[in-house]
């Protein structure tokens, strides 16, 4: 599927993501609320953190997959929350000085420069427990579908998903990396948890793992997953930080292994959009997959 035109989906896309976003913000309003006096740093810098309005891709991923296979979103909702704040747990700690160091997230000073390092790396373990929890009581499907979930999620967040691949990053910067090992690195870093919140959409749809359509969902987020850190690298050197609501040209300054190192410009946007466009064909021929197919084909031009 081409996408040579990518204007008519820009729209779409910011529907998806508008709605999907003001969804999961809502459910997390509601979570997460003032403290006592002996603990409101910690829901406060979780607050600060979780609803600075990221760009809320993964969630819209497992609300969009559990709506084109028929299911209620409502019931992917908590899945989605979930996914979030991992998401959002796993930026507090990657941007920490003993990781990325970095000073500006979502437009705002990162969670360490305003709570301090040990409030920042409690608000990410906080959460990052939380989400668990979140999943495994979404009473609205089955608990069986609830077990496979935490399983899913816990694999693709731990030591053998996201934690996987921030440790192969970290190694990288002293060490120089295969290109395979950087396909390993980005696959882990990013991919895994944007595969996992296409299986649990798939899941609260009531599809399980082995289906075919939770195998079309997987291998539409694979895709996208790298083109999406492809993209990350990209901007970290083209963009700029008041576009990003992040700093930028620390992958350099780090000596990052990043898709740059291995292809050029011109070249990395090419094989993004040629991922993109087999990505799409995944998903394309199931009825209503207009939403997924503009999500996917933004994501491969977005700005920030
Ligand atoms: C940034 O993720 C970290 C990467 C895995 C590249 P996002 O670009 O999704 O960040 P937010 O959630 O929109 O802030
Ligand atoms: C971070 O990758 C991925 C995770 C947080 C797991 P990066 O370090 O490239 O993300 P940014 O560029 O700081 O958002
Ligand atoms: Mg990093
Ligand atoms: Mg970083
Ligand atoms: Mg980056």
């Amino acid at each position: 599927m081409k996408i040579n035109n990518i204007d008519q989906y820009r729209d779409l896309a910011a529907k998806v993501l508008k709605e999907d976003a003001a969804a999961v913000e809502a459910l997390l309003e509601s979570m997460y609320k003032n403290g006592e006096r002996s603990d409101a740093h910690l829901y406060e810098s979780e607050r600060y953190s979780l609803l600075a309005g990221g760009k809320r891709v993964r969630p819209a991923l497992v609300l969009e997959f559990c709506r084109l296979f028929g299911g209620n979103t409502e019931d992917a909702l908590p899945f989605a929350v979930a996914v979030e704040m991992i998401h959002t747990s796993s930026l507090i700690h990657d941007d920490l000085p003993c990781m990325d160091d970095d000073d500006l997230r979502r437009g705002r000073p990162t969670n360490h420069k305003v709570y301090g390092e040990a409030v920042a790396l409690l608000a990410g373990d906080g959460m990052l427990m939380d989400a668990f929890g979140v999943v495994a009581g979404n009473t609205r499907v089955p608990p069986e579908v609830r077990a496979d979930a935490v399983q899913l999620l816990s694999l693709a967040s731990g030591s053998f998903g996201m934690v996987r691949g921030q440790i192969i990053d970290m190694f990288g910067e002293t060490h120089a990396l295969s290109e395979e090992e950087l396909l390993t690195l980005h696959n882990n870093k990013t991919g895994a948890l944007i595969r996992v919140s296409a299986q649990l959409g798939c899941l609260a749809a009531g599809y399980r793992k082995g289906s075919a359509e939770m195998t079309a969902a997987e291998h539409y987020a694979d895709k996208i997953g790298l083109v999406f850190q492809i993209i990350d690298d990209l901007l970290d050197v083209t963009s700029s930080a008041e576009v990003m609501g992040k700093s930028v040209g620390g992958d350099a300054t780090h000596h990052k292994n990043t898709y740059l190192t291995f292809h050029a410009i011109e070249e990395a946007e090419m094989i993004a959009e040629r991922l993109t466009e087999e990505a799409l064909d995944e998903i394309s021929a199931f009825a209503n997959a207009e939403r997924l197919v503009a999500l996917g084909a933004y994501l491969a031009v977005r700005k920030h």
